[in-house]
């Protein structure tokens, strides 16, 4: 019997998948989603996101003081709302409705908790002005795309923060037990029963931060939410250079 599995290993019941496959040979990411959102996950950010969180916090103005914070595939809101709940204003994003609509239900139980959450394709241009942001995040929801629109997304995200505005994100890294399996779409990325995944390497997130500051890359294992298997990741840490100017695109 087929079973996918997503997030990281969490099997979807194949009555779940209607719908899901496009007839292309990369299929819709977001029905496979929407079908692992249906369900409640992680009632609370865990320990390998909160260290994350904290550490990049730490680098960012204080709250009340900083621009909105910019989280993308925020899934069903913990992280944001852990932000929020450290009195930074959030704005997260997620191509899922269903993870969308289990955030705002998840805000509910915050009241006060500055966080907006909405539908968004992190593919598509982000619907904000240029230095709208003191910084952005992103757990473990950069690596779905091919090499030109990840090339594309970090132009957009250098364009949304503010200079001296700092990134940081985790990503599916090449030592990740996963790595290679499926069916081969690009240098790096792969299908795997319907999943897609780009796998980053150290030289892969240099290059697109090529152009910005006090880039920092380390590589480490952690398990997404109740995954049995550790995955490989890779956290990086980089600053939108102070002085003006374009990002390199080429
Ligand atoms: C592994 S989950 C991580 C969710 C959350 N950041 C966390 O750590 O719990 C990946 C998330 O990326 C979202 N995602 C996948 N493709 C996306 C896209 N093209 N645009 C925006 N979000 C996307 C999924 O819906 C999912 O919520």
């Amino acid at each position: 019997m087929l079973m996918l599995a997503c997030g990281d290993g969490t099997p979807i019941p194949p009555g779940l998948l209607t719908g899901i496959m496009d007839m292309t040979s990369v299929p819709s990411q977001r029905g496979l989603w929407d079908a692992w959102h249906a369900h409640a996950r992680g009632a609370d950010a865990e320990p390998v996101h909160r260290e994350f969180i904290d550490r990049y916090l730490f680098l960012l103005p204080r709250p009340g003081e900083a621009r909105p914070l910019l989280e993308l595939g925020c899934g069903q809101g913990h992280d944001a709302l852990y932000v929020a709940g450290r009195g930074y204003s959030v704005n997260a994003l997620d191509l899922s409705a269903a993870a969308v609509e289990r955030a705002n239900r998840n805000l509910e139980a915050h009241p006060g908790a500055d966080a907006v959450f909405l539908q968004h394709d992190t593919a598509m241009p982000l619907p904000f002005g240029g230095e709208a942001f003191d910084g952005v995040y992103s757990y473990l929801a950069l690596h779905y795309f091919d090499d030109s629109t990840t090339r594309a997304i970090f132009v957009e995200l250098h364009r949304v923060l503010r200079p001296g505005g700092t990134l940081a994100f985790c990503v599916k890294s090449v030592s990740d037990p996963l790595y290679g399996k499926g069916d081969m779409l690009e240098p790096d990325m792969y299908s795997l029963n319907g999943h897609v995944r780009h796998f980053f390497d150290r030289r892969y997130a240099a290059d697109l931060l090529r152009s910005w500051d006090a880039v920092r890359i380390t590589e480490s294992q952690g398990h997404y939410l109740d995954s049995a298997a550790p995955s490989g990741l890779l956290q990086v840490i980089a600053r939108r250079p102070s002085s003006a100017g374009a990002v390199a695109t080429d």
